[in-house]
């Protein structure tokens, strides 16, 4: 009922879910080193294009993507941090790297290294983003996903401003930025 509600709203706003979030399970897609998942959103994150390689692994059809807000292929297991580092990134007009694990219409997830940037026109103002996804690199995945459970341990507990001092403390001890820490963990 409070979702018909909030979608309603949405709606009024140009946002159309229509979705029903699947439920995950623990199967996962992967996909080869050569393919690579492209979306592109506009400033509100909604979607306005994804390529072929996007739509076969997500297991949705291009129309029931286009003009979803990007969320439709959130995952429970990726932190709320994450996001606000993407978007935060993404809105002073820098370009972001993140691992992002991403649920499918069939419950499955897989795994992705994401480059997105954002488009700007003539006047240097933001018209929208891109999404360019590369496959993970294996052996750094498994340090995000031990990363990645524990920000979300502490968002259970103390929310996303909690998560985010665990994020800085840990990037601190690792005397590493968060660009550089992600990129090392996909490229070495
Ligand atoms: C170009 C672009 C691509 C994105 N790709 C994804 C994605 O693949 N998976 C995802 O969960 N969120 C993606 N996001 C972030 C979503 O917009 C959203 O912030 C995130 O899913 C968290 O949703 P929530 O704020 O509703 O919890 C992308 C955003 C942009 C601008």
């Amino acid at each position: 009922m409070q979702k018909t509600k909030f979608s309603q709203i949405l709606k009024k706003f140009g946002i159309n879910i229509s979705h029903r979030r699947p439920r995950p399970t623990e199967e996962e897609k992967t996909f080869s080193q050569s393919e690579i998942l492209v979306s592109k959103t506009d400033v509100r994150g909604v979607i306005t294009y994804v390529n072929a390689q996007f739509i076969e692994i997500s297991g949705y059809s291009q129309n029931e993507l286009l003009e979803q807000p990007h969320s439709i292929t959130r995952h429970p297991k990726m932190p709320k941090i994450i996001f606000k580092v993407l978007w935060d990134n993404l809105k002073s007009g820098q370009e972001v790297n993140a691992f992002v694990v991403n649920l499918a219409k069939d419950g499955s997830y897989y795994w992705v290294f994401a480059n997105v940037t954002p488009s700007f026109d003539a006047s240097n103002k933001i018209i929208g983003f891109h999404s360019t996804r590369r496959r993970p690199n294996k052996k750094g995945l498994t340090a995000v996903i031990a990363l990645y459970d524990k920000l979300r341990q502490y968002e259970i507990i103390g929310g996303i401003k909690e998560s985010e001092i665990v994020l800085k403390n840990f990037l601190e001890k690792e005397e590493v930025s968060y660009e550089k820490f992600v990129f090392n963990l996909q490229y070495s």
